[in-house]
């Protein structure tokens, strides 16, 4: 498994010492870094990685599982969303927390745009571009790139007066992936396009429709074989009222064609 932004390396360590996990643990922060390895470095089964996190997608074997602690919204979603599904085999799991709304109480963005967030650190205040996302965005995000959010928790700060409040995500790269991802956006245009077949044999009209044994033509639901002879292929025609249409109403039953249909 991956531990994306890791910094000192705590929670991976913990998997690796406690569960028997392997973990690759990768942080861009040369400090936090040094702390790791000064902390872990010599824990087998842990393996601490200075790098860019996309980076190392980019270059990495694909994980069983990936998770990150609060380093995620550092990260520009439009960069690292491709790289973490293309690292995450079919059937992975994705666990990571998110800021929600700051200590001062202000809630997440409904646009992908980074803002600034103080981090109070024990040197003193670090002003960060964080990205501050609400979770339907984070839960279309990760659809486009064929990441399914199975759910969302909410964790608040646990001291009375204290605002701040993370979500935690989990989500799954299916092993199968659906022909459109689910979003609340409508289809690009060439999805609504469909294809089908009309066939006219020597002896009658038949269908391969949409292969569901009762075809589908523009001339409504039909069956093929008897109860498509001509009337259908007529009512075809005046339904459609196209040159093609009183092509295929002739339905001689001569010649043998296929012609696509297109709808949406
Ligand atoms: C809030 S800290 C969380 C550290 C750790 N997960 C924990 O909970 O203790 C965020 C971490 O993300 C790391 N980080 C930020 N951007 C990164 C990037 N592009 N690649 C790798 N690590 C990154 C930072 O260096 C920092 O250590």
């Amino acid at each position: 498994m991956l531990d994306l932004g890791c910094g000192p390396a705590r929670h991976a360590a913990h998997l690796v010492r406690d569960h028997g996990a392997l973990v690759d643990a990768v942080d861009a922060s040369a400090g936090q870094y040094e702390r790791a390895r000064a902390r872990h470095g010599s824990l087998p089964g842990l393996n601490l990685v200075l790098a860019d996190a996309v980076e190392h997608l980019r270059a990495a074997e694909p994980y069983d599982v990936i998770y990150s602690v609060n380093a995620v919204p550092y990260i520009d979603p439009h960069r690292l969303l491709p790289a973490l599904a293309a690292a995450l085999e079919p059937g992975g799991r994705l666990c990571f927390t998110v800021l929600h709304t700051n200590s001062h109480g202000d809630g997440p963005s409904g646009d992908v745009v980074a803002r600034p967030e103080i981090l109070r650190l024990a040197g003193g205040d670090v002003t960060v571009r964080m990205w501050v996302l609400a979770p339907d965005l984070w839960t279309a995000l990760l659809a486009e790139h064929g990441l399914r959010v199975e759910r969302v928790d909410v964790l608040d700060a646990p001291q009375p007066g204290n605002h701040a409040s993370y979500r935690l995500f989990q989500a799954t790269r299916p092993l199968r992936v659906s022909s459109r991802p689910r979003t609340g956006k409508p289809p690009v245009a060439h999805a609504a396009l469909g294809v089908g077949a009309v066939l006219h044999g020597p002896a009658d009209c038949s269908s391969t429709g949409t292969g569901t044994g009762r075809g589908s033509c523009p001339a409504g639901r039909w069956s093929p074989a008897r109860r498509c002879r001509r009337r259908s292929c007529a009512s075809s025609a005046r339904r459609r009222g196209s040159r093609r249409g009183r092509r295929t109403s002739g339905c001689s039953g001569r010649s043998s064609t296929t012609r696509a249909v297109s709808s949406g």
